[in-house]
């Protein structure tokens, strides 16, 4: 047998990346990039006229039994302050271009009775409206998102509901306002001028479209927009290039803050698969759609950035989870889905996909908040359960505003069927007083995989470890057991010489925190 010989240097050479290959992957966070912050707004919400997300999710009413507040549940209340909910989206969706926000101000008595027609053909008594929604950000301290009706709606229909939560002087919305009981304006900042304008809002194209943003844009502030308006165009669907293309090409920049991406991780829409006894295939495809968010944003970006080279105009992906078949028994229109171990997948991953592409992406809202899609809360009558995507999105409350890290991967992949997808993601900030966190997510469905963390020029203390991993991916909570999956204390970490190595569970969602 040939006998091999090394040098020194070579021989040194080989033990330190035998050290190194030890490990599945291995990460090297970078020096903090100070002017890139996580805005809080990715982690934002979305809460639609849709089934059971506001009538019986929020809103019960103020003489419902369900202990409330103004007729909003006190337990949804406080779960969302939990997770510092930054942001709300409201009133929808495909809803919000069906939405005269007038029906929904004054004595219910007088509010006129609609149907719902994109979401069950069912009755709108129209008893949560803008009062409701907007005193209720202000209870949870959450930033509001209108989206205006440009489908069926009018420009003065959008711009006098500017002016009627807007105005603090003598106008005539200002004064509808005062009689409605609301001296202030609430000052709401964010403004979705319509929603998929491609389908549902109105089935324009993109060029129709622009020419109709720019209409409604014009009368929404005044030339200077001196109100600090931050108006989303509705944005394309996935990787409709062409739709970000000629929003951006035909819109002047004096008139647009942000545009918009939705992207639902759906395996296929005429047959979504089951939300719990879904099989691995499932699992592969649905993780398939949900890390190919990171070419999206990719692709999209660069499209902006050819109109846009100053960065002017951010993207907002304001619509964004796990979508299957509705649960048995309920009503097809209301899209009630349960939440396992894969949606804490989707969650972990996207988020650390946003917080990465902070410097672009300054908002985004998870569809949606409560018994809807990849809700983060489920309600049954007076019980309330939380999903594992709430204890995702509360574990990643450290990112909120916090700078961001920049981090290099060299991963290890997950492979099913001869197809592979990259088994671990990763980001990283460091908080306002100096502390960093990581956070981790190995989405295999069998393998353990380690990982070693380069520290770099960052010098870390102490840290603490969060778990979120259960065993099997088809987990979730019920109203009989909503404490099955919440997160536990990770020790299974190692700190020494200026890394950090990591042992990550199948299908685990880890946070490590600076003490
Ligand atoms: O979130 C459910 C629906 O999905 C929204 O109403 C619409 O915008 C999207 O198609």
């Amino acid at each position: 047998m040939k006998k091999f010989k090394f040098s020194f240097p070579i021989f040194l050479f080989m033990c330190s990346s035998l050290s190194v290959l030890a490990q599945d992957a291995q990460v090297s966070l970078q020096s903090p990039e100070d002017s890139v912050v996580i805005s809080r707004h990715i982690y934002g919400h979305f809460a639609e006229h849709l089934g059971r997300s506001i009538y019986d999710g929020l809103y019960v009413g103020p003489d419902s039994d369900i202990p409330n507040t103004d007729g909003v549940r006190n337990d949804i209340i406080q779960a969302l302050k939990d997770i510092q909910i930054p942001n709300l989206r409201w009133p929808g969706g495909c809803f919000a271009d069906t939405y005269h926000w007038k029906d929904g101000i004054g004595p219910q008595e007088d509010r006129p009775t609609i149907v719902n027609t994109w979401w069950g053909g069912v009755t709108e008594d129209n008893s949560f409206g803008t009062h409701n929604f907007l005193n209720l950000c202000e209870e949870l301290g959450a930033e509001p998102y209108l989206a205006g009706n440009v489908g069926s709606g009018e420009v003065k229909e959008l711009s006098d509901w500017v002016q009627y939560v807007n105005h603090d002087g003598v106008s005539p919305m200002a004064k509808l306002r005062r009689e409605n009981g609301r001296e202030k304006p609430w000052n709401v900042k964010y403004w979705g001028v319509g929603n998929e304008m491609w389908g549902c809002g109105g089935n324009m194209t993109p060029e129709f479209y622009a020419n109709l943003y720019r209409q409604y844009a014009t009368f929404m502030g005044d030339w200077n927009n001196s109100g600090g308006l931050f108006r989303i165009a509705s944005g394309a669907s996935e990787d409709d290039y062409h739709w970000t293309e000629v929003l951006m090409r035909d819109i002047p920049k004096h008139l647009i803050e942000g545009v918009a991406l939705h992207s639902y991780s759906v395996i296929e829409w005429n047959d979504k698969g089951p939300a719990v006894e879904f099989s691995e295939d499932q699992y592969f495809k649905t993780m398939t759609k949900a890390l190919r968010m990171e070419e999206l944003i990719n692709k999209h970006l660069e499209i902006m950035d050819k109109y846009d080279p100053e960065h002017e105009v951010a993207l907002v992906v304001d619509e964004w989870g796990g979508w299957y078949n509705v649960e048995e028994g309920t009503n097809p229109g209301f899209l009630y889905q349960q939440n396992t171990m894969r949606d804490a997948m989707i969650a972990g991953a996207t988020l650390n996909i946003f917080n990465n592409h902070a410097d672009r992406v300054k908002m985004a809202n998870l569809a949606q908040t409560v018994n809807v899609l990849q809700a983060v809360a489920l309600t049954k009558e007076e019980k309330m359960l939380l999903t594992p995507t709430y204890h995702v999105m509360r574990m990643y409350t450290v990112h909120h505003d916090a700078t961001l890290i920049p981090v290099e991967l060299n991963g290890v992949n997950y492979t099913y069927n001869g197809k592979s997808l990259p088994a671990i993601s990763v980001s990283a900030s460091k908080s306002e007083e100096g502390k960093i966190h990581i956070s981790l997510v190995n989405i295999d469905s069998k393998k353990t995989n380690t990982v070693e963390i380069n520290l770099g020029d960052l010098e870390a203390g102490k840290m603490d470890g969060e778990i979120l991993s259960s065993a099997n991916l088809q987990d979730h909570n019920t109203f009989d057991d909503p404490g099955n999956i919440t997160p536990k204390e990770f020790k299974d970490f190692k700190i020494k010489n200026g890394t950090i190595e990591v042992t990550l569970p199948p299908f685990s969602v880890v946070m490590l925190s600076e003490k």
